[in-house]
């Protein structure tokens, strides 16, 4: 594949990745090659050697890279010179998608929500949700937990735990509570009673909250999972302090962690939810902050944006529709590739010891605490070495995180595992002799 231009003329022995790009790069860091094509769960680089992919896009390509459902209705779209950009304006790509998320999604779950088109990333869905929650209650303190990730604009990364990124906003981050995550502080404490205490507590510091932000299972904070019961604790304490219960479904949604939504098996139902990665299924953004009814106080225009009509995305984000959630075809087989990720993880921990290794998430959104920042990169590196494209999250960047597209073969989960077994082997194995 060759592109019409011109190679630079500079004399630079350097690429010019290397020569033009911001050093704010950090995947291509972690994975020093250029990649040039990408078919389901495999990356090809530009000398010809593939790659097993368990980054996915960091969970925005869950149905793989180029899905030829979603390819045919793109490339028939186009061909057809349908419309590429719509700002706001109704258009029938934007129609295909409100009525397969309608029929497909929202109508058999029992969910009325309206769903705003908030702008192409996740940090856009992040942005409206806390808006109209502040907007709605007329309050501005928001609680967001512990390791929680919800983007890098400034209102979403007031919400975020993670020290680095925080410190690259370079003003105070204000309008935030932060409290313990489920298990933050192991087993024995209640951190959802904890919560409620401090704001039952007229003296407890913390100003009445518009909304609780939440994820399900944090995917950069460490894939930290919280109990179906501590969700359950938490929505109730939203409704009963007069907060708007909100849950970030950015990362562990549109099938992660098994299910269409993530927080559908814990029978809770947020009154705001964010999606944004793998809705458009094809790697192309798109983002949705999805509203009770009744929240959807905006004046027209008050919340903007240029690229809040990306049709191309509703293109790909109907057929994925269509094709993977029509029925419970789709979900099995993210049980069944699940359930074999997880026993060969838990089988790494058995052989190193669950203090080495400890097994971490929920569905395909799994992963291994290997106990450092040091380690979890060598693992990373050789794992790159052998053929495998995974990378790491967590405080320490320690845990070693499995998000292969779902649309993956069995062989090829196997595979990428065999690699990533043989990579924990290489580095463990040294580490653990070398403090015997
Ligand atoms: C839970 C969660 N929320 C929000 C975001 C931000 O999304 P984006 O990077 O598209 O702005 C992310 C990105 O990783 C995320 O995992």
């Amino acid at each position: 594949m060759s592109f019409p231009t011109e190679p630079g003329s500079s004399d630079s022995e350097e690429s010019v990745f290397e020569r033009r790009e911001s050093q704010v790069r950090s995947y291509a860091h972690s994975f020093p090659t250029k990649f040039v094509r990408a078919t389901g769960a495999r990356l090809i680089d530009d000398a010809g050697k593939t790659y097993i992919d368990f980054l996915a896009g960091c969970s925005s390509l869950n149905y793989g890279h180029n899905h030829p459902d979603l390819k045919a209705a793109l490339v028939d779209y186009i061909a057809a010179d349908g419309l590429a950009h719509g700002l706001d304006m109704e258009t029938d790509a934007k129609e295909w998608f409100l009525e397969a998320f309608e029929r497909v999604i929202l109508e058999p779950r029992g969910l009325d929500y309206v769903v705003q088109f908030p702008g192409p990333t996740g940090a856009n869905a992040v942005e409206a949700a806390l808006k109209i929650a502040r907007k709605v209650t007329g309050r501005s303190n928001v609680i967001a937990f512990t390791n929680g990730f919800h983007g890098c604009t400034l209102g979403a990364l007031a919400l975020t735990g993670n020290g680095h990124q925080r410190g690259g906003a370079g003003v105070e981050l204000s309008g935030v509570s932060r409290v313990p995550y489920d298990g933050y502080f192991g087993d024995g404490t209640d951190t959802a009673q904890h919560l409620d205490q401090l704001l039952s507590d007229p003296s407890g510091g913390i100003d009445a909250p518009a909304a609780i932000i939440v994820e399900t299972v944090q995917g950069e904070g460490g894939l930290n999972v919280a109990s179906y019961s501590w969700l359950r604790q938490i929505e109730r304490i939203a409704r009963k302090h007069g907060a708007l219960f909100i849950i970030d479904d950015i990362q562990a949604g549109i099938g992660r962690t098994g299910t269409f939504f993530s927080f559908e098996p814990a029978g809770v139902t947020p009154d705001i939810v964010t999606l944004a990665k793998s809705l458009s299924g094809y790697g192309l953004p798109m983002a949705l902050t999805l509203l009770r009814r009744d929240l959807d106080i905006w004046e027209p225009g008050e919340h903007n944006g240029t690229f809040r009509g990306n049709c191309h995305a509703f293109v790909t984000a109907a057929a994925a529709i269509e094709r993977f959630w029509r029925d419970k075809a789709f979900e099995t087989s993210i049980r069944e590739k699940a359930s074999i990720l997880r026993a060969r993880l838990e089988s790494l921990s058995k052989k190193f010891g669950s203090r080495a290794i400890r097994l971490k998430g929920r569905g395909m959104m799994l992963g291994i605490d290997v106990g450092s920042g040091n380690t979890a990169a060598a693992i990373v590196k050789k794992c790159f070495e052998n053929g495998l494209v995974i990378e790491t999250s967590g405080p320490e960047d320690e845990i070693v995180k499995c998000l292969a597209p779902l649309t993956i073969t069995q062989g090829e989960l196997e595979k990428g595992l065999d690699i990533l077994a043989a990579a924990t082997d290489f580095v463990l194995a040294d580490r653990l002799k070398a403090t015997a």
